[in-house]
C-alpha cells in the first residue's frame, strides 16, 4: 500500500517581505495508513507551513508531495480543491463555518460535497454529532456556539467525507478541559478505526495520543521516532493528568 503522506525534500521559503524566510528546510515524511503522527516544536518552526503545504493551502517552494501514491504538487488550485472535497479533513484552530448555516448542515456538507448519498451524509452527521455531545446543538447557527463548541463542530465536519488524511494544527489549542477530551476521545476513536492522523501539538499529552512523534525545529525535522508507552492511555487519562 502507498503512504498516505510522502515529501521529498520539502522547502518552503516565503519571499513576501524584504528578507526571505525558510520556513521549512528539506522534509522528508513519510506517514503510512492508519498512522496517527504528532508533530511538535518551537513557535515559529514551520509546523503549520507543514500542514498547510500537505492540504495544499499554501505552495511549495521546492520538493515533492505524494498523497496516497500520487503526485499532489504540481497539481492546480482546482484540482487541489477537489482533491481536498474527496481525501482530506483539515481542523485548525480557527476554523471559520459557515455563518449562515447551521451546526448540523455545516457537518453533512463536506460528505454532500464529496459526494455520498443524502442519506449517508446525514448517518454521518448523526453519529458525528453524538459522539461529540453536539446533538441538541444541530439546529444552532455556529455565531451561537462557544469556542469549544465550534472546534468541535470543526472537527466533526473534518471527519464528514471519511478523509483519507486528517490534518489538524493545534485542535485543542483554544479548549478548556472537557471540550479538549471530548475532541481527543474522538481522535483517539476514529483513530483505532483506521484514520490516518496528522496533527500538530505544543501539549505533550495531547501529543502522547499519537503513535509517532514527529519533532521540527528551524524547518528541520530533527527528531521522529515511535511514542514508547506501557499500554494504550485513553484520552479521559491524557486529560486527569493536567
Ligand atoms: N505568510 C507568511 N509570510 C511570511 N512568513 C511566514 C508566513 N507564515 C509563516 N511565516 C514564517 O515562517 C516560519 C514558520 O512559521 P509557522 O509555520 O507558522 O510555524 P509554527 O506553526 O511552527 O509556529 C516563521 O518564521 C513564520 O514567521
Ligand atoms: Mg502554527
Amino acid at each position: 500500500m502507498s503512504p498516505v503522506v510522502k515529501t521529498v525534500n520539502l522547502v518552503k521559503i516565503y519571499q513576501d517581505g524584504a528578507v526571505p524566510v525558510p520556513a521549512v528546510r528539506g522534509v522528508d515524511l513519510q506517514v503510512e495508513p492508519g498512522e496517527f503522527v504528532a508533530i511538535m516544536g518551537p513557535s515559529g518552526s514551520g509546523k503549520s507551513t507543514l500542514v498547510h503545504m500537505l492540504g495544499g493551502l499554501d505552495a511549495r517552494t521546492s520538493g515533492e508531495i505524494w498523497l496516497d501514491g500520487k503526485r499532489v504538487d504540481t497539481l492546480s488550485e482546482s484540482a487541489w480543491a477537489l482533491l481536498r472535497r474527496k481525501k482530506i479533513g483539515f481542523v485548525f484552530q480557527f476554523f471559520n463555518l459557515v455563518a449562515n448555516m447551521t451546526v448540523g448542515d455545516n457537518v453533512e456538507l463536506p460528505a454532500l460535497l464529496a459526494g455520498a448519498s443524502p442519506k449517508v451524509a446525514r448517518e454521518r452527521r448523526e453519529s458525528l454529532l453524538a459522539a461529540l455531545n453536539l446533538t441538541d446543538r444541530a439546529d444552532a447557527a455556529p455565531a451561537q456556539l462557544s469556542g469549544g463548541e465550534q472546534q468541535r463542530v470543526a472537527l466533526a465536519r473534518a471527519l464528514a467525507n471519511e478523509p483519507s488524511l486528517l490534518l489538524a494544527d493545534e485542535p485543542t489549542g483554544n479548549l478548556d478541559s472537557r471540550n479538549t477530551r471530548d475532541v481527543l476521545r474522538l481522535l483517539s476513536e476514529v483513530h483505532k478505526q483506521g484514520q490516518t492522523i496528522v496533527m500538530v501539538t505544543h501539549d505533550a499529552r495531547v501529543a502522547s495520543l499519537a503513535d509517532r512523534l514527529v519533532s521540527l525545529f528551524d524547518g528541520e525535522i530533527v527528531d521522529d521516532g515511535r511514542i514508547a508507552r506501557r499500554r494504550t492511555r485513553t484520552a479521559g487519562e491524557v486529560i486527569d493528568l493536567r
